[in-house]
């Protein structure tokens, strides 16, 4: 299976940090969400740091109520938005796919029956 875009057919690309960009290896995939997730938890943290040094002390003046504000919202944006999303992707990018037979299989059941209906139906029923 191809695990990279070819934009030229016919041309060996070589170059590592191209083969990571233009990847459709969906395992590979999941690693670059899990990295960038990572790489925004960490900046993430340093703005709850920031904020957490300015609630240390009564009456501080290191940033400020305008930048305090400021940074509460971009902390939870980026927490959220860019560093847990993106996790669930990577970590449902990197889960083993079921076999075409079986995907299709579970499909048609689940798109039919009720979880209740599936528990009682018999295993080889129609
Ligand atoms: C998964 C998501 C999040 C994680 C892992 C996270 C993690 C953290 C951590 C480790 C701190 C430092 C705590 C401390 O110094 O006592 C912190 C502080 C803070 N976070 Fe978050 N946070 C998340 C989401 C949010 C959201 C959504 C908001 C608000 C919209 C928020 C607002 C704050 C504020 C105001 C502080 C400073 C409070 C303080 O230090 O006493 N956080 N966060």
């Amino acid at each position: 299976m191809a695990t990279h875009a070819s934009f030229m057919p016919g041309v060996k690309v070589q170059n590592r940090v191209w083969t990571w960009l233009t990847t459709v290896d969906h395992k590979r995939i999941g690693i670059l969400y899990g990295t960038t997730s990572f790489v925004f938890f960490l900046l993430a943290g340093l703005e709850s740091l920031l904020m957490r040094v300015q609630l240390a002390r009564p009456d501080s003046t290191l940033i400020g109520p305008q930048a305090y504000n400021e940074l509460f919202t971009m902390h939870g944006t980026t927490m959220i938005f860019l560093a847990v999303m993106p996790l669930s992707t990577a970590f449902i990018n990197s889960g083993r796919r079921l076999p075409a037979a079986e995907r299709a299989q579970l499909l048609a059941l689940s798109s039919r029956r009720s979880p209740l209906e599936l528990r009682l139906a018999p295993r080889h029923g129609p």
